[in-house]
């Protein structure tokens, strides 16, 4: 036996599956899924299989042609969730298995209408990375096997079905359900399967593009990422040719759980990017460029979780490079740093989480999950750019995608490639160093620009009174004030606050990166005229990025502490699972 995932039961001397036929049945009365899958091996295969199950109902599992065959789920772990091993009979080519998912399916979010922005239909996303495909689908879930898929979904009437794959025609089913069908011809990790159910119409942004999202903000969505073609070109201009045909984009409602999912043809958005003025397009950038790095090119096991988060920041930071200019790249490293740290500060009594190459034996990776393989990751790319120049970094990482395309690889594979590729360079940079030693290394790469230094000086001086000038204050674009923003010093008095918001008008802000950093500090500050404000703001928005920080800043004050725990109460139940849980942890660090 050899279990090369820590993540799964997967066994490496089984064999893999090598497509998924899935029907899926979605009722929202139960908020459940009723699920067929077969499972194709493309060859006669036998002997013991093990299959990830989380909370799922298995009803039969069996061989067409041959019946049911034995099946027994082994004891929930906590992380894991529950071993199916099916006893494969000789000459099996499929094996079909008849589910339900469970009531509290991490991977599933059933929203009632009113958590939707129509409020008159319910609503259903998944969201399946780390490892939560196991609550939807019986599957080998983890990243070292690949399938393609096809899929039914069966919906009320009136409700329109997606999923990370391609669109093959729906119908009418006459008893008040719809019929849509999908198909995903390339090999994806389990983590990449994605369905969405809701009242949804798109908009073409390009042939080859479109935005889904609900009705009431398909137009916004539409305006506010009307350069995405302009941004797969940049792409592939880096990367060579977009590999999955279309590239769409679904705006979800505001609980989703994060920023943006790189679900392949599909990559799903939160609705805190409509800014209304395109101010917050990196993030698209970013599920973008994972087409390459993560859906193409993928880790072997969140152990490497940096392969891909850590070359997608980079590539991220890349294309905004191409397209706005490299100071707006050296804000996006500004960014990073902010969070690179804020992450190092939240890990400094587990240094084992701040490697990148990291030992997730026993450990849930959502617990794991931090900007570390993001910033620390992108700064070990880019150290090897730096170290053997742009052009010969840009031939090397297209050799990369052809070698690695469509498989699943290590830290390992990974170092051996460079090394076969751009000798000596990992020795240059000192990659041992990213990889395996905790915090981040004096020799990493620094970006600067003449605005970024500007910035710096200013926020800094804060505390003796420095102050942007209205001139400067009129010119920043909001990366600039974002990064001003987060530069300045985390206890602010209340005169400040009156100053920031009456200077910058924070509160109205609809960019929501700026409108949490001003919530925050605020926040931190026992701000009470943000207090309305920061209630909507937790109370709609479920995207664990921001989450964390504002209810942690609440937690410095006896009276914002009060004002979290009231809020939560009310907003919990709106929250996805997962946000759910990491507001939980915040508030129980808080001091009695
Ligand atoms: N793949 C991630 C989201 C993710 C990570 C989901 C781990 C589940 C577990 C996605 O590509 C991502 O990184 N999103 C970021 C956006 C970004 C610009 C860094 C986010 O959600 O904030
Ligand atoms: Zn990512």
């Amino acid at each position: 036996m050899h279990r090369p995932d820590p993540h799964s039961h997967y066994d490496a001397a089984q064999p893999k599956a090598r497509r998924l036929r899935l029907k899926l049945g979605v009722d929202f009365a139960d908020k459940r899924i009723a699920g067929d899958v077969v499972l194709e091996f493309g060859r006669a295969i036998a002997g013991p299989l093990d299959l990830d199950t989380k909370g799922l109902e298995i009803h039969s599992v069996q061989v067409p042609g041959h019946g049911p065959i034995p099946w027994d789920l082994g004891e929930a772990d906590p992380i894991l969730g529950q071993r199916l091993r099916i006893e494969v009979p000789e000459e099996t080519t499929e094996i079909a298995i008849s589910y339900r998912t469970g009531v509290d399916a991490m991977a599933l979010q059933w929203l009632e209408p009113e958590q939707t922005e129509g409020k008159v239909a319910p609503y259903l996303f998944s969201q399946c990375q780390q490892i939560h495909a196991r609550t939807m689908v019986p599957c080998q879930d983890t990243p070292v096997v690949r399938v393609a898929y096809q899929a039914e979904v069966n919906v009320p009437e009136g409700l329109t079905a997606v999923m990370s794959a391609g669109p093959a025609g729906d119908e009418a089913l006459g008893n008040g359900r719809h019929l849509y069908r999908f198909t995903m011809p390339q090999p994806i990790p389990s983590y990449l399967l994605a369905l969405a159910v809701g009242r949804l119409e798109a908009r073409d942004l390009s042939p080859r593009a479109r935005v889904w999202a609900e009705p009431e903000t398909v137009a916004a969505a539409a305006w506010e990422f009307a350069g995405v073609e302009d941004m797969i070109l940049k792409a592939e201009g880096l990367f060579g040719p977009y590999p999955w045909d279309r590239y769409d984009m679904l705006v979800l409602p505001p609980s989703f759980p994060y920023g943006g999912m790189e679900n392949p043809r599909m990559t799903f958005l939160t609705p805190t990017l409509l800014a209304g003025d395109r101010s917050l397009v990196d993030v698209v950038a970013h599920e973008l460029a994972h087409s390459w790095t993560g859906n193409l090119v993928t880790n072997a096991s969140m152990e490497h979780f940096w392969l891909n988060e850590g070359f997608t920041v980079w590539a991220e930071r890349r294309i905004l490079r191409i397209l706005h200019g490299e100071g707006a790249a050296a804000l996006g490293w500004a960014m990073g740093q902010k969070a690179l740290e804020d992450s190092l500060e939240r890990f400094k009594d587990q240094p084992e989480l701040t490697v990148l190459r990291m030992h997730l034996e026993g450990i849930d990776p959502d617990d794991a999950f931090s900007s570390i393989p993001y910033e620390k990751g992108a700064r070990l790319v880019a150290a090897l750019e730096q170290e053997v120049g742009e052009e010969r970094f840009l031939r090397f990482i297209r050799e990369y995608m052809d070698a690695f395309r469509f498989t699943s690889i290590t830290t390992e594979q990974f170092c051996t490639f460079v090394g076969a590729k751009l000798p000596g360079a990992l020795e240059a940079v000192n990659a041992k160093a990213y990889l395996d030693k905790p915090g981040l290394p004096d020799s990493s790469p620094k970006f600067r620009s003449v605005q970024l230094d500007a910035i710096s000086t200013l926020a800094s001086g804060w505390s003796s009174g420095s102050r942007p000038s209205a001139q400067q204050i009129a010119a920043w674009k909001p990366a600039e004030l974002q990064v001003f923003l987060q530069k300045l010093p985390r206890q602010l008095s209340q005169s400040d606050c009156v100053w920031l918001d009456e200077h910058f008008q924070l509160m109205g802000r609809g960019n929501h990166e700026i409108l949490v950093e001003w919530l925050t500090l605020a926040a931190a500050a026992d701000y009470e005229p943000a207090f309305p404000r920061l209630r909507e703001v937790l109370l709609r928005v479920g995207r664990m990025k921001f989450l964390r920080p504002l209810y942690g800043a609440l937690g410095l004050h006896a009276r914002t502490r009060a004002l979290a725990r009231e809020i939560f109460a009310a907003a919990s139940p709106g929250y996805h699972g997962l946000s759910r849980r990491v507001v939980q942890s915040v508030l129980e660090a808080y001091p009695a």
